[in-house]
């Protein structure tokens, strides 16, 4: 049988990646030179298929190249790196990876929020700097037990995220555009937005970024927020203003932000939130475990290959085109 013809905006994991030679000629969009180059447009001429990846822009400009297309498949759960609509009115299905990277996510996202609390990141750096001498202290942390944690953004992630807090002692509320039916089941309360910024002690981020939450968190959000409060999103940098964000914390504002993400990704590593002290700032690694990554993977090849077959994508964006 013929093999299908793939673009990718980058490599899989070795299983999946081995698994899609067995059905497709890939090319890969390299833009590093580091593997043999081909260009956007010579990859996507014939492209059937299109492996993305999250920090890859699928848009109209991009869907014009590739006039054979008849599938996205992105290696990630978010997707606001690619024009749905475009693709939907093309009728191209987009397939995701909801689901295999939640605990994984929801892990990094609570680590983060055990560093901020007990300045764990500051002890090493107080260590590996020489100043852990006889005589020397280290500011206190706080506990988390009996804190209230808010959390803006309660799908499955959130959700994981609000097991752990449960675990930990923490009274967790929540926001979110749709009211849970199993509040009591989860041991959550609702309240508004406003309510939980003033509440919160803690505050970790989980909306989609979309129109309507980019720049959610600006001066006015924060300000809001208690002078004490620790801010953690490990969502998308967009949904928060970089620049309210900076402000809030050199006048202490706040306490403490913790980033998985940013806006810019990455940030230049000259910009001033790298200089401050009350921050922590990892490289967008929510999902990045051997385990979880090649689960992802394989569910991209799963989507990819369905849509190829003119079959329904198992985890599917814009369910109005995909394959009945
Ligand atoms: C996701 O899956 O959306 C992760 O943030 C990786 O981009």
């Amino acid at each position: 049988m013929a093999k299908y013809k793939i673009a990718a905006t980058g490599k899989l994991l070795p299983p999946a990646h081995q698994r899609l030679l067995e059905y497709c000629d890939v090319k890969i969009i390299d833009k590093s030179g580091k593997t043999p180059a081909y260009s956007q447009a010579e990859c996507l001429k014939d492209a059937e298929g299109l492996i993305s990846f999250a920090n890859a822009k699928i848009d109209g400009e991009l869907l014009a190249l590739a006039p054979n297309l008849r599938v996205v498949s992105q290696v990630a759960v978010g997707y606001d790196n690619i024009d749905i609509d475009a693709c939907t009115k093309r009728g191209i299905p987009v397939g995701n990876t909801p689901g295999v990277l939640v605990d994984t996510t929801a892990d990094l996202a609570f680590a983060l929020l055990l560093c901020a609390a007990r300045r764990i990141h500051e002890g090493w750096n107080f260590v590996r700097e020489g100043n852990w001498r006889p005589g020397t202290s280290f500011p206190f942390g706080i506990d988390l037990r009996g804190r209230t944690l808010g959390i803006v953004g309660l799908g499955q992630i959130g959700t994981a995220v609000s097991r752990r807090a449960k675990a930990f002692g923490m009274n967790i509320i929540y926001f979110d555009k749709f009211r849970r039916k199993d509040e009591r089941e989860l041991g959550v309360t609702y309240a508004t937005f406003d309510e939980l910024l003033g509440k919160a002690d803690c505050i970790i981020v989980f909306t989609q970024l979309t129109a309507e939450t980019r720049g959610l968190f600006s001066h006015k959000e924060f300000a809001r927020m208690k002078p004490t409060a620790i801010f953690v999103n490990a969502a998308r940098g967009p949904i928060v203003d970089t620049g309210a964000l900076l402000e809030a914390l050199t006048n202490n504002r706040i306490a403490y932000a913790a980033l998985d993400v940013t806006d810019p990704e990455p940030l230049p590593t000259d910009h001033p939130l790298l200089k401050l002290p009350n921050i922590l700032i990892t490289p967008h690694i929510g999902s990045a475990t051997t385990e979880t990554r090649t689960s992802m993977a394989q569910l991209a090849v799963d989507n990819l290959l369905a849509g190829l077959a003119g079959k329904p994508l198992p985890a599917c964006v814009n369910q109005s085109v995909n394959y009945k």
